[in-house]
Protein backbone atom coordinates (compact mmCIF):
# COMPACT_ATOMS: atom_id res chain seq x y z
CA UNK A 1 0.00 0.00 0.00
CA UNK A 2 1.36 3.23 -0.81
CA UNK A 3 2.63 5.26 2.36
CA UNK A 4 0.22 7.74 1.43
CA UNK A 5 -3.09 6.13 1.99
CA UNK A 6 -1.85 3.82 4.98
CA UNK A 7 -4.48 5.78 7.72
CA UNK A 8 -1.88 7.42 10.37
CA UNK A 9 -2.54 6.74 14.35
CA UNK A 10 -4.82 9.97 14.13
CA UNK A 11 -7.07 9.20 11.56
CA UNK A 12 -7.40 5.54 12.74
CA UNK A 13 -8.36 7.11 15.67
CA UNK A 14 -11.07 9.34 14.12
CA UNK A 15 -11.72 5.96 12.23
CA UNK A 16 -12.78 4.13 14.84
CA UNK A 17 -14.17 6.64 16.72
CA UNK A 18 -16.61 7.17 13.14
CA UNK A 19 -17.41 3.14 14.07
CA UNK A 20 -18.52 3.91 17.67
CA UNK A 21 -20.71 6.50 16.33
CA UNK A 22 -22.01 4.42 13.29
CA UNK A 23 -23.03 1.76 15.00
CA UNK A 24 -24.63 3.61 17.33
CA UNK A 25 -26.85 4.82 14.93
CA UNK A 26 -26.95 1.39 12.73
CA UNK A 27 -24.93 2.89 9.96
CA UNK A 28 -22.39 1.13 7.97
CA UNK A 29 -18.64 1.09 10.05
CA UNK A 30 -16.36 3.30 8.03
CA UNK A 31 -12.61 1.69 8.09
CA UNK A 32 -10.02 4.64 7.71
CA UNK A 33 -9.89 6.90 5.13
CA UNK A 34 -11.60 6.10 1.56
CA UNK A 35 -8.73 4.11 -0.60
CA UNK A 36 -10.47 4.84 -3.46
CA UNK A 37 -10.29 8.57 -3.20
CA UNK A 38 -6.80 8.60 -4.03
CA UNK A 39 -6.16 11.93 -4.34
CA UNK A 40 -7.04 13.11 -0.76
CA UNK A 41 -4.66 13.45 2.02
CA UNK A 42 -4.60 12.24 5.35
CA UNK A 43 -5.64 15.58 6.95
CA UNK A 44 -8.48 16.32 4.17
CA UNK A 45 -9.98 12.80 5.06
CA UNK A 46 -11.00 13.91 8.50
CA UNK A 47 -12.62 16.50 10.03
CA UNK A 48 -10.12 18.38 12.09
CA UNK A 49 -10.39 19.41 16.22
CA UNK A 50 -13.07 20.72 17.29
CA UNK A 51 -13.10 24.21 19.26
CA UNK A 52 -14.15 22.51 22.79
CA UNK A 53 -10.72 20.71 22.52
CA UNK A 54 -7.79 23.44 22.99
CA UNK A 55 -9.58 26.02 25.72
CA UNK A 56 -6.09 27.74 26.08
CA UNK A 57 -4.25 26.67 22.98
CA UNK A 58 -0.29 25.88 22.46
CA UNK A 59 1.94 25.41 19.56
CA UNK A 60 1.35 22.09 16.99
CA UNK A 61 3.41 19.18 18.03
CA UNK A 62 5.62 20.43 14.82
CA UNK A 63 6.65 23.31 16.87
CA UNK A 64 7.63 21.55 20.31
CA UNK A 65 11.45 21.84 19.39
CA UNK A 66 11.20 26.13 20.16
CA UNK A 67 11.03 26.37 23.27
CA UNK A 68 13.13 27.86 26.44
CA UNK A 69 16.12 25.69 27.26
CA UNK A 70 18.43 25.64 30.51
CA UNK A 71 21.94 24.88 30.16
CA UNK A 72 22.83 22.66 33.15
CA UNK A 73 26.16 23.16 34.24
CA UNK A 74 25.59 26.99 34.34
CA UNK A 75 24.30 26.87 38.09
CA UNK A 76 24.47 24.75 41.17
CA UNK A 77 20.63 24.00 40.67
CA UNK A 78 17.94 24.99 38.63
CA UNK A 79 15.69 26.95 41.77
CA UNK A 80 18.77 29.76 41.24
CA UNK A 81 18.96 30.00 37.71
CA UNK A 82 18.25 30.91 34.08
CA UNK A 83 16.78 29.34 30.76
CA UNK A 84 16.95 31.21 27.47
CA UNK A 85 14.62 32.73 24.90
CA UNK A 86 14.41 30.56 21.51
CA UNK A 87 15.13 33.82 19.73
CA UNK A 88 16.58 31.75 17.02
CA UNK A 89 13.33 29.97 15.92
CA UNK A 90 11.16 33.44 16.53
CA UNK A 91 10.39 36.54 13.79
CA UNK A 92 9.52 39.73 14.05
CA UNK A 93 9.94 41.17 17.37
CA UNK A 94 7.16 40.15 20.53
CA UNK A 95 8.54 37.53 22.69
CA UNK A 96 5.48 35.17 23.64
CA UNK A 97 5.40 34.59 27.39
CA UNK A 98 5.52 30.91 27.10
CA UNK A 99 9.45 30.93 26.09
CA UNK A 100 10.41 34.18 27.23
CA UNK A 101 13.70 33.31 29.33
CA UNK A 102 13.23 33.11 32.87
CA UNK A 103 15.64 34.19 35.40
CA UNK A 104 14.76 33.72 39.23
CA UNK A 105 17.02 33.73 42.60
CA UNK A 106 14.54 31.79 44.63
CA UNK A 107 12.60 29.70 42.39
CA UNK A 108 8.66 31.42 40.79
CA UNK A 109 6.37 32.07 43.32
CA UNK A 110 2.82 31.12 43.12
CA UNK A 111 0.93 34.55 44.93
CA UNK A 112 -3.03 35.25 44.33
CA UNK A 113 -4.19 38.46 42.85
CA UNK A 114 -5.91 38.13 46.30
CA UNK A 115 -3.23 38.16 48.43
CA UNK A 116 -1.16 40.31 46.57
CA UNK A 117 -0.12 44.02 48.46
CA UNK A 118 1.91 46.65 47.13
CA UNK A 119 2.98 49.13 50.09
CA UNK A 120 4.81 52.56 49.41
CA UNK A 121 6.77 53.78 52.31
CA UNK A 122 9.33 56.15 53.28
CA UNK A 123 9.67 59.56 52.26
CA UNK A 124 6.29 60.04 51.41
CA UNK A 125 3.18 61.79 53.03
CA UNK A 126 0.90 59.14 53.63
CA UNK A 127 1.85 55.47 53.52
CA UNK A 128 -0.41 53.28 50.95
CA UNK A 129 -1.53 49.69 50.62
CA UNK A 130 -2.30 48.79 47.61
CA UNK A 131 -4.54 45.58 46.35
CA UNK A 132 -4.57 44.47 43.03
CA UNK A 133 -7.73 45.47 42.36
CA UNK A 134 -6.66 49.58 43.76
CA UNK A 135 -3.76 49.27 40.96
CA UNK A 136 -6.21 48.39 38.21
CA UNK A 137 -7.80 51.77 38.88
CA UNK A 138 -5.54 53.85 37.87
CA UNK A 139 -4.79 55.17 34.86
CA UNK A 140 -2.43 52.35 32.54
CA UNK A 141 -0.53 52.77 29.71
CA UNK A 142 0.74 50.05 27.14
CA UNK A 143 4.40 50.44 25.95
CA UNK A 144 6.55 47.60 24.60
CA UNK A 145 9.88 47.02 25.78
CA UNK A 146 12.74 44.23 25.89
CA UNK A 147 14.13 43.01 29.23
CA UNK A 148 17.52 41.88 28.73
CA UNK A 149 19.88 40.40 31.75
CA UNK A 150 22.84 41.79 32.24
CA UNK A 151 23.99 38.47 32.64
CA UNK A 152 23.35 38.05 28.80
CA UNK A 153 26.14 37.21 26.72
CA UNK A 154 28.53 36.69 29.36
CA UNK A 155 29.69 33.68 29.28
CA UNK A 156 31.41 35.01 25.94
CA UNK A 157 34.46 37.04 27.57
CA UNK A 158 36.87 34.31 28.06
CA UNK A 159 36.09 33.20 24.41
CA UNK A 160 33.03 31.46 21.96
CA UNK A 161 31.80 29.33 24.76
CA UNK A 162 28.21 28.29 23.67
CA UNK A 163 26.86 27.36 20.54
CA UNK A 164 23.74 28.93 19.72
CA UNK A 165 21.97 32.28 19.65
CA UNK A 166 18.97 30.79 22.31
CA UNK A 167 22.25 30.54 25.09
CA UNK A 168 24.70 33.20 23.87
CA UNK A 169 21.87 35.86 23.31
CA UNK A 170 18.82 34.48 24.77
CA UNK A 171 18.75 36.24 27.64
CA UNK A 172 16.21 38.92 26.21
CA UNK A 173 12.30 39.07 25.79
CA UNK A 174 10.55 41.67 24.60
CA UNK A 175 6.95 42.27 25.33
CA UNK A 176 3.77 44.74 25.06
CA UNK A 177 3.24 45.91 28.70
CA UNK A 178 0.13 47.06 30.79
CA UNK A 179 0.51 49.54 33.58
CA UNK A 180 0.67 51.90 35.88
CA UNK A 181 3.11 54.61 35.51
CA UNK A 182 5.27 54.39 38.74
CA UNK A 183 5.30 58.33 38.94
CA UNK A 184 0.72 57.87 39.82
CA UNK A 185 2.00 55.45 42.47
CA UNK A 186 4.10 58.28 44.16
CA UNK A 187 2.17 60.72 43.49
CA UNK A 188 -0.55 59.03 45.25
CA UNK A 189 1.45 58.47 48.19
CA UNK A 190 2.62 62.17 48.42
CA UNK A 191 6.31 60.87 47.99
CA UNK A 192 9.19 63.75 47.84
CA UNK A 193 10.30 63.24 44.53
CA UNK A 194 13.39 65.79 44.84
CA UNK A 195 16.13 64.76 42.40
CA UNK A 196 18.67 63.21 44.63
CA UNK A 197 16.33 60.71 45.99
CA UNK A 198 15.53 57.17 45.17
CA UNK A 199 13.03 54.08 45.04
CA UNK A 200 14.11 50.85 46.60
CA UNK A 201 11.91 48.08 45.04
CA UNK A 202 11.76 44.37 46.53
CA UNK A 203 9.72 41.55 45.45
CA UNK A 204 7.52 39.08 47.32
CA UNK A 205 9.79 36.28 46.57
CA UNK A 206 12.76 34.74 49.35
CA UNK A 207 15.11 36.43 47.39
CA UNK A 208 12.95 40.04 47.69
CA UNK A 209 15.69 41.10 44.25
CA UNK A 210 16.06 44.33 45.86
CA UNK A 211 17.51 47.20 44.03
CA UNK A 212 17.31 51.45 44.31
CA UNK A 213 16.60 53.34 41.60
CA UNK A 214 17.20 56.83 40.95
CA UNK A 215 14.31 59.04 41.38
CA UNK A 216 14.66 60.80 37.43
CA UNK A 217 13.95 57.06 36.37
CA UNK A 218 11.60 56.60 38.74
CA UNK A 219 9.61 59.19 37.56
CA UNK A 220 10.63 58.74 33.58
CA UNK A 221 9.27 55.52 31.96
CA UNK A 222 9.18 52.94 34.90
CA UNK A 223 6.03 51.26 35.18
CA UNK A 224 3.83 49.08 37.36
CA UNK A 225 2.51 46.16 35.19
CA UNK A 226 0.32 43.37 35.06
CA UNK A 227 0.03 42.45 31.89
CA UNK A 228 2.31 40.92 29.17
CA UNK A 229 1.48 40.97 25.87
CA UNK A 230 -2.49 41.27 26.72
CA UNK A 231 -2.97 38.79 29.06
CA UNK A 232 -1.91 38.57 32.86
CA UNK A 233 2.02 38.03 33.19
CA UNK A 234 2.79 34.51 33.75
CA UNK A 235 3.89 32.77 36.77
CA UNK A 236 7.35 32.98 36.00
CA UNK A 237 7.21 36.73 34.83
CA UNK A 238 6.43 37.81 38.49
CA UNK A 239 2.15 37.70 38.45
CA UNK A 240 0.41 39.59 39.48
CA UNK A 241 2.41 42.54 39.38
CA UNK A 242 6.20 42.95 38.18
CA UNK A 243 7.96 46.42 37.79
CA UNK A 244 9.41 47.46 34.22
CA UNK A 245 12.31 49.46 34.00
CA UNK A 246 12.90 50.46 30.41
CA UNK A 247 16.27 50.10 29.10
CA UNK A 248 17.55 49.14 32.23
CA UNK A 249 19.44 45.69 32.76
CA UNK A 250 16.94 43.29 33.74
CA UNK A 251 17.49 42.55 37.38
CA UNK A 252 15.63 46.10 38.08
CA UNK A 253 12.58 44.07 36.76
CA UNK A 254 11.47 43.42 40.09
CA UNK A 255 8.86 40.24 39.92
CA UNK A 256 6.14 39.94 42.10
CA UNK A 257 6.64 43.34 43.48
CA UNK A 258 5.99 44.37 47.04
CA UNK A 259 7.15 47.25 48.39
CA UNK A 260 8.13 50.37 46.97
CA UNK A 261 10.39 52.77 50.34
CA UNK A 262 11.00 56.16 48.98
CA UNK A 263 15.19 56.68 49.98
CA UNK A 264 17.54 59.57 50.60
CA UNK A 265 20.28 57.79 49.57
CA UNK A 266 20.83 53.78 47.77
CA UNK A 267 20.14 50.81 49.72
CA UNK A 268 23.52 49.19 48.23
CA UNK A 269 21.75 45.80 48.46
CA UNK A 270 23.87 42.54 47.32
CA UNK A 271 22.27 42.78 44.03
CA UNK A 272 24.11 46.46 43.31
CA UNK A 273 27.22 45.47 44.98
CA UNK A 274 28.64 42.23 44.89
CA UNK A 275 26.17 41.14 41.88
CA UNK A 276 25.96 43.29 38.66
CA UNK A 277 28.78 45.18 39.26
CA UNK A 278 32.04 44.08 36.94
CA UNK A 279 35.74 44.49 38.16
CA UNK A 280 38.48 46.23 36.36
CA UNK A 281 42.03 44.58 35.50
CA UNK A 282 43.49 46.84 38.78
CA UNK A 283 40.60 46.03 41.23
CA UNK A 284 38.13 48.55 40.95
CA UNK A 285 34.48 47.56 40.18
CA UNK A 286 32.23 49.69 37.79
CA UNK A 287 28.92 50.25 39.43
CA UNK A 288 25.72 51.69 38.99
CA UNK A 289 25.63 50.33 35.55
CA UNK A 290 22.13 50.69 34.56
CA UNK A 291 21.24 50.82 30.74
CA UNK A 292 21.96 48.14 28.81
CA UNK A 293 24.44 49.22 25.31
CA UNK A 294 23.38 48.59 22.08
CA UNK A 295 23.49 45.37 21.13
CA UNK A 296 22.34 42.90 18.04
CA UNK A 297 22.57 39.67 16.91
CA UNK A 298 22.14 37.55 13.88
CA UNK A 299 19.26 34.86 14.67
CA UNK A 300 19.51 33.24 11.47
CA UNK A 301 21.56 31.71 10.17
CA UNK A 302 23.30 30.54 13.46
CA UNK A 303 24.01 27.11 14.50
CA UNK A 304 20.84 26.00 15.72
CA UNK A 305 19.47 27.67 12.54
CA UNK A 306 21.48 26.12 9.69
CA UNK A 307 21.49 27.52 5.95
CA UNK A 308 18.86 24.42 4.68
CA UNK A 309 19.55 25.27 1.07
CA UNK A 310 21.98 25.62 -1.78
CA UNK A 311 23.42 28.58 -3.02
CA UNK A 312 21.67 31.41 -4.17
CA UNK A 313 18.49 33.62 -2.92
CA UNK A 314 18.70 33.56 1.26
CA UNK A 315 17.87 35.76 3.85
CA UNK A 316 19.75 37.29 7.26
CA UNK A 317 18.06 37.97 9.90
CA UNK A 318 18.50 39.26 13.55
CA UNK A 319 17.02 41.12 16.65
CA UNK A 320 18.98 44.79 17.46
CA UNK A 321 18.34 46.83 21.19
CA UNK A 322 19.46 49.70 22.69
CA UNK A 323 18.44 50.82 26.23
CA UNK A 324 19.40 54.30 25.41
CA UNK A 325 16.46 54.68 22.22
CA UNK A 326 15.98 53.33 18.62
CA UNK A 327 18.03 51.78 16.48
CA UNK A 328 18.41 53.38 13.74
CA UNK A 329 20.91 51.13 11.77
CA UNK A 330 22.34 47.56 11.50
CA UNK A 331 25.17 46.60 9.38
CA UNK A 332 26.00 42.84 8.23
CA UNK A 333 29.14 41.35 7.82
CA UNK A 334 29.95 38.43 5.36
CA UNK A 335 33.61 38.47 6.06
CA UNK A 336 34.26 38.99 9.83
CA UNK A 337 33.72 43.00 9.84
CA UNK A 338 36.13 43.65 7.06
CA UNK A 339 33.08 44.81 4.94
CA UNK A 340 29.45 45.94 5.99
CA UNK A 341 26.18 46.29 4.21
CA UNK A 342 23.51 48.06 5.51
CA UNK A 343 20.52 45.73 6.11
CA UNK A 344 16.62 46.53 6.23
CA UNK A 345 14.62 47.19 9.38
CA UNK A 346 11.20 45.24 9.77
CA UNK A 347 9.83 48.63 10.73
CA UNK A 348 11.18 51.36 12.20
CA UNK A 349 12.91 51.33 15.81
CA UNK A 350 10.95 51.39 18.94
CA UNK A 351 12.50 52.99 21.72
CA UNK A 352 14.01 50.92 24.16
CA UNK A 353 12.42 47.58 22.17
CA UNK A 354 13.58 45.03 20.29
CA UNK A 355 14.24 45.75 16.33
CA UNK A 356 13.97 43.13 13.57
CA UNK A 357 16.54 43.71 11.04
CA UNK A 358 16.97 41.72 7.86
CA UNK A 359 19.69 41.41 4.46
CA UNK A 360 17.73 40.16 1.46
CA UNK A 361 21.14 39.01 0.03
CA UNK A 362 22.58 35.62 -2.32
CA UNK A 363 24.95 33.33 -1.01
CA UNK A 364 27.57 32.40 -3.41
CA UNK A 365 28.18 29.07 -1.05
CA UNK A 366 30.99 30.15 0.07
CA UNK A 367 32.05 30.05 4.20
CA UNK A 368 31.15 33.58 5.67
CA UNK A 369 32.09 34.94 8.92
CA UNK A 370 28.97 36.84 10.02
CA UNK A 371 28.15 39.75 12.04
CA UNK A 372 25.50 42.50 12.74
CA UNK A 373 26.54 45.98 14.30
CA UNK A 374 23.71 48.20 15.64
CA UNK A 375 23.83 51.96 15.64
CA UNK A 376 21.50 53.66 17.58
CA UNK A 377 20.23 57.31 18.24
CA UNK A 378 22.60 58.71 20.10
CA UNK A 379 25.21 57.57 17.29
CA UNK A 380 26.62 54.40 19.67
CA UNK A 381 28.11 52.21 17.43
CA UNK A 382 28.10 48.52 18.82
CA UNK A 383 31.70 47.47 19.86
CA UNK A 384 34.03 44.61 18.84
CA UNK A 385 35.27 42.15 21.54
CA UNK A 386 38.29 43.44 21.00
CA UNK A 387 37.05 47.02 21.75
CA UNK A 388 35.17 46.03 24.91
CA UNK A 389 37.93 43.85 26.31
CA UNK A 390 40.33 47.04 26.08
CA UNK A 391 38.26 48.88 28.22
CA UNK A 392 36.62 46.48 30.46
CA UNK A 393 39.33 43.85 30.72
CA UNK A 394 38.32 40.41 31.44
CA UNK A 395 37.02 39.99 34.80
CA UNK A 396 33.49 41.32 33.83
CA UNK A 397 30.58 38.91 33.29
CA UNK A 398 27.82 41.65 32.73
CA UNK A 399 27.17 43.92 30.34
CA UNK A 400 29.05 42.20 27.29
CA UNK A 401 27.53 44.05 23.97
CA UNK A 402 30.08 43.13 21.63
CA UNK A 403 29.79 42.27 17.77
CA UNK A 404 28.98 38.36 17.74
CA UNK A 405 30.45 36.11 15.09
CA UNK A 406 29.17 32.83 13.40
CA UNK A 407 31.18 31.02 11.01
CA UNK A 408 29.02 29.37 8.50
CA UNK A 409 30.46 26.59 6.10
CA UNK A 410 30.03 25.88 3.05
CA UNK A 411 27.21 23.33 4.12
CA UNK A 412 25.39 25.95 5.66
CA UNK A 413 26.58 25.08 9.39
CA UNK A 414 26.74 27.85 11.39
CA UNK A 415 29.25 27.44 14.78
CA UNK A 416 30.09 30.43 17.55
CA UNK A 417 33.80 31.77 16.81
CA UNK A 418 35.65 34.62 17.91
CA UNK A 419 36.58 37.09 15.98
CA UNK A 420 38.60 40.25 17.89
N1 LIG B 1 12.58 39.82 40.75
C1 LIG B 1 12.46 39.00 41.82
N2 LIG B 1 11.56 39.30 42.76
N3 LIG B 1 13.24 37.89 41.94
C2 LIG B 1 14.20 37.58 40.99
O1 LIG B 1 14.89 36.55 41.14
N4 LIG B 1 15.31 38.25 38.88
C3 LIG B 1 15.72 39.45 38.16
C4 LIG B 1 14.51 40.26 37.69
N5 LIG B 1 13.56 40.42 38.75
C5 LIG B 1 14.36 38.46 39.88
C6 LIG B 1 13.48 39.57 39.80
C7 LIG B 1 16.58 39.22 37.00
S1 LIG B 1 18.24 38.99 37.29
C8 LIG B 1 16.12 39.36 35.70
S2 LIG B 1 17.16 39.25 34.39
C9 LIG B 1 14.68 39.55 35.42
O2 LIG B 1 13.89 39.58 36.61
C10 LIG B 1 14.18 38.41 34.55
O3 LIG B 1 12.81 38.51 34.30
P1 LIG B 1 12.04 37.25 33.66
O4 LIG B 1 12.24 36.08 34.57
O5 LIG B 1 10.64 37.69 33.49
O6 LIG B 1 12.70 37.00 32.34
CO1 LIG C 1 19.15 39.13 35.28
Amino acid sequence: MDEMFKPSRRSFLRGSAAVAVGSAAGAAAAEGPDPLIADLQDWASYTGVGVDETPYGMPISFESHVVRRNVEWLTASPISSINFTPIHALDGTITPQGCAFERHHSGAIELSKQDYRLMINGLVDKPLVFTYDDIERLPRENHVYFCECAANTGMEWAGAQLNGAQFTHGMIHNMEYTGVPLRTLLSEAGADTSSDKWVYVEGADASSNGRSIPMEKALDDVLVAFKANGEALRMEHGYPVRLVVPGWEGNMWVKWLRRIEVTDMAVESREETSKYTDVYENGMARKWTWVMDAKSVITSPSPQMPIKHGPGQMVISGLAWSGHGQITRVDVSKDGGITWETARLGKQGDTKALTRFYLDTQWDGKPMLLQARAIDDTGYVQPTKGQLRERRGENSVYHNNCIQTWYVDAEGNAENVEVS
